[in-house]
This record gives structure tokens, C-alpha cells and sequence, in this order.
């Protein structure tokens, strides 16, 4: 039934009914499940998906999202995602949901909460969320055949690491926080599960993903104040915020400021669809397998206000206040093996990240 939407929505495409864009094969079957795809890292990911002619179909429960964003991502590709609006943590309409698309055959989940903070203050509500959506998906998976996962893992799983770059060799550290658990135990989960099933995982370990998408027409739009740096930096220079606050300039590193590897969302996106490629074209070498996805570049704070100040011509209001609880000094990948073996690069310069956040905050000035 899918199938045949496809077609009918390629027909649209064609006769020009909405924006077109070139979708050079539609790959009948591989219908992918998105969870969480009306979130930031999840909708740039569907708009690659589907100009690589992948259907997809979305499940969010709207709790970090909104539902237009299916209509922004309609705009981009000039084809309509499925839509949702469920619960992961609701097992019965998970279920329902699963009987009722028998053609999906991979799931790319990235539906959890993420906000480092918040997850110090409410662990329960992490380890419910994030644990909980992660078992009920792969009983259904299990039940209803979806053998094909691509998992949103985090830097967050390797702490503080004493070597850098960091390689998926390094360590596995404690955790500075629930959420950070909650990406170890998913990991393990995941893996466990992979062994005693049919399941092929791909772990994918993002640094820190910035910018957004060229149109402007999708980004990153955090509910409340932001926790992260580019879109305190974007509202500040907006004036919706004041002054933005740098936790700390004592720390060991050149100008004082924490290093991070910091990566375009896009590149991010794209990595997606080739671990996807990856596993539906059985290329996979074992059951579960890990790659970091960052540029294996490291930008201190100072760096990356300088580039916004740089690119923009815009001075940006800030201060150093004390370090933030939590925060590690440093940390960039080693991107050897998402290199060499997944076949991935990061293509896009620290400017494009910053200039893309940028003018997706100036878009967001007439909505
Ligand atoms: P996001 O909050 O923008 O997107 C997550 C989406 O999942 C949201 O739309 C939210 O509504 C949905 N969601 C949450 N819980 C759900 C549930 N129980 N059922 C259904 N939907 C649910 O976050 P993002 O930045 O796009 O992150 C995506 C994934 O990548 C997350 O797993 C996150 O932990 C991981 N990650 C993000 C970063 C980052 O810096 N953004 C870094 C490393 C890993
Ligand atoms: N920072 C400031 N001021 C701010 C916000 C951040 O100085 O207002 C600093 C932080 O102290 C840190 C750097 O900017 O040194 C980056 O901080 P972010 O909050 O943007 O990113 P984190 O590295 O702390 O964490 C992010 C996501 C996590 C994810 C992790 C690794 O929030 O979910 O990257 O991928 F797990």
C-alpha cells in the first residue's frame, strides 16, 4: 500500500505540484522507520533518506518537536514523510503501529531525551524514557521482523578520555550524568539483543552536530533556554537572550575554554544513510558495529565565538562565568574508522556550520 503512496507522491513531484526535487530511485521495500524524525538530528535525516528515494515514515510523540517540521521537510524533498504522533513508551500503539506497516524493514532511532542537566535532576524520567521507547521498539522489531537498526549513540559514552584523538578502541568511561548512561546501557542493550537475535545494529557516537539545513527551512529549535552552546550563542545575537555565559576559561587547554569536535548536522544526516546502505546491502562485519562521527578537529569556545563573530560581522555579548558541573575538558574523534571503513567524511567547514545556525535563526524571525 506504501508502495503504491510513493509512486503517487513522485507523480505529484513530477507534475509539478510541489517544489521538486530529483529523486533518482525510489527504493521499493525499504520503507525506514524514523523515530524522533521531527527532531533536529531525525529531520535533517529524513530529507536525506528521502532524496536518496527511501520512504519513510516518522513516529514522534512531539515532546522536543514540532509537527510542521513535516511540512518543512515536505518543502525541502517535495515529498511527504509519514507521520505519527506516538509514544515509544506507549507499547500498545507501538505494537499497533508496527502491525498496521508491515513493509517497514529498518528503524533509525534517535527518539530520547537528551538535555545533559535536566537529566542530573530527573534520572527516573531519562532512564524511563530513553530505556523504555529503546525495548519496546526492539520487541516489536523482534516480533515483526525489522532486522536493520541504526542507533544515536554519543561522545557522552567514552567520560574524559586520556588519549586523544578518541578511537571506538578507547574506553568506555563511567558516565558524568543519567543521560550519558542512558547511551551506555542502550549500547549494551542493543548489543545483547543483536546476539540473541536477528538484529544488525550500527552504534553511531556524534560529537557535537551544529548548523542546519541549507534551505533554513529546518534546525535546531530547542523548547525553552538552550543548553547548548551555538544556539545560545545564535539567540543571544538574536536578542532573545542577553549575554551568553562561557563556563569557565581556567581549564587545561590553549585559550582557557573546553574543546569540543564539533560537526555539521548534514554530514551527520548523511552518515545515516550510508550506515542504513550499510546494513541493508549486508556489508556490515559483525552483528553490531561502532563509529564516531565528528571531524576529528577540536574548537575551544573562544573559537567557535570568534568564527560566529567572524562570519556573521555581528559582535557577540558574552562573559566567563565559572565551569558548568559536568562539563570535560576536551574531546575530538578519531574518524579513521568511519573514514576507511563506513566510507564517510565530514565535508563541511566550521563557517558553514556557524553561517547555516545562523541563517536558520534569521528564518525563524518570520515564523
Ligand atoms: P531532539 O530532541 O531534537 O530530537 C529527539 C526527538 O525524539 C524529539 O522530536 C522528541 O519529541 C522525540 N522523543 C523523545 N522521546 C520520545 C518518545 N518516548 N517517543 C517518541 N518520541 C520521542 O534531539 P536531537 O538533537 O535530534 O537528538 C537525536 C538523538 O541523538 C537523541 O537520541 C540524542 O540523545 C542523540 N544525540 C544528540 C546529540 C546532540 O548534541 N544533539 C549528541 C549526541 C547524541
Ligand atoms: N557552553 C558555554 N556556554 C553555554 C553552553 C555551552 O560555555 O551557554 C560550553 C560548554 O561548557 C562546553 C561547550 O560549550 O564546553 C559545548 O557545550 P554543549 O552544551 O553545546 O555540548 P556538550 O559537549 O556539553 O554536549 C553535547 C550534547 C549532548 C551530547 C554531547 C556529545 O548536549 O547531548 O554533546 O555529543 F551527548
Amino acid at each position: 500500500m506504501l508502495r503504491v503512496s510513493t509512486e503517487e507522491k513522485l507523480k505529484k513531484c513530477i507534475t509539478g505540484a510541489c517544489k521538486m526535487v530529483l529523486v533518482k530511485s525510489i527504493r521499493m521495500g525499504d520503507t525506514v522507520l524514523v523515530t524522533g524524525g521531527t527532531g533536529y538530528i531525525g529531520s535533517h535525516t529524513v530529507v536525506e533518506l528521502q532524496q536518496k528515494g527511501y520512504e519513510v515514515i516518522i513516529i514522534d510523540n512531539l515532546s522536543n518537536s514540532y509537527e510542521n517540521v513535516v511540512d518543512s521537510i515536505e518543502k525541502i524533498t517535495g515529498i511527504r514523510p509519514g507521520f505519527e504522533q506516538i509514544d515509544l513508551c506507549d507499547k500498545l500503539s507501538l505494537d499497533d503501529f508496527f502491525n498496521k506497516h508491515q513493509n517497514i524493514t529498518s528503524a533509525i532511532h534517535f527518539a530520547a531525551l537528551k538535555a545533559v542537566g535536566e537529566s542530573v535532576e530527573k534520572p527516573l524520567l531519562y532512564y524511563y524514557n530513553n530505556i523504555t521507547g529503546l525495548i519496546n521498539l526492539l520487541i516489536c522489531m523482534i516480533k515483526y521482523k525489522v532486522n536493520n537498526l541504526v542507533f544515536s549513540s554519543s561522545c557522552t559514552v567514552y567520560g574524559q578520555p586520556e588519549i586523544l584523538p578518541v578511537s571506538e578502541k578507547s574506553p568506555v568511561l563511567k558516565p558524568l550524568s543519567p543521560y550519558g548512561n542512558t547511551k551506555q546501557i542502550a549500547e549494551e542493550i542493543i548489543t545483547d539483543t543483536s546476539g540473541k537475535s536477528k538484529i544488525k545494529g550500527i552504534l553511531l557516537r556524534y560529537f557535537n552536530p551544529i548548523g542546519a539545513h541549507s534551505s533554513a527551512l529546518i534546525g535546531e529549535l530547542p523548547i525553552g533556554v538552550p543548553n547548548n552552546l551555538v544556539p545560545f550563542i545564535t539567540q543571544t545575537a538574536i536578542g532573545k537572550r542577553e549575554c551568553l555565559n562561557v563556563f569557565g576559561n581556567d581549564y587545561n587547554t590553549p585559550d582557557g575554554t573546553c574543546i569540543r569536535d564539533y560537526i555539521h548536522v548534514v554530514d551527520i544526516a548523511k552518515a545515516h544513510v550510508i550506515a542504513l546502505e550499510r546494513l541493508l546491502s549486508e556489508k556490515n562485519e559483525s552483528g553490531i558495529e561502532i563509529f564516531n562521527l565528528g571531524t576529528g578537529k577540536g574548537n575551544s569556545v573562544l573559537e567557535i565565538i570568534n568564527t560566529y563573530q567572524k562570519v556573521t560581522c555581528n559582535k557577540l555579548n558574552y562573559r566567563i562565568v565559572p565551569r558548568r558541573p559536568g562539563d570535560i575538558e576536551k574531546i575530538y574523534a578519531d574518524t579513521a574508522l568511519a573514514n576507511n571503513v563506513l566510507g564517510w567524511k565530514a565535508e563541511k567547514t566550521l563557517e558553514d556550520m556557524i553561517l547555516s545556525a545562523w541563517n536558520w535563526e534569521l528564518s525563524l524571525l518570520n515564523n
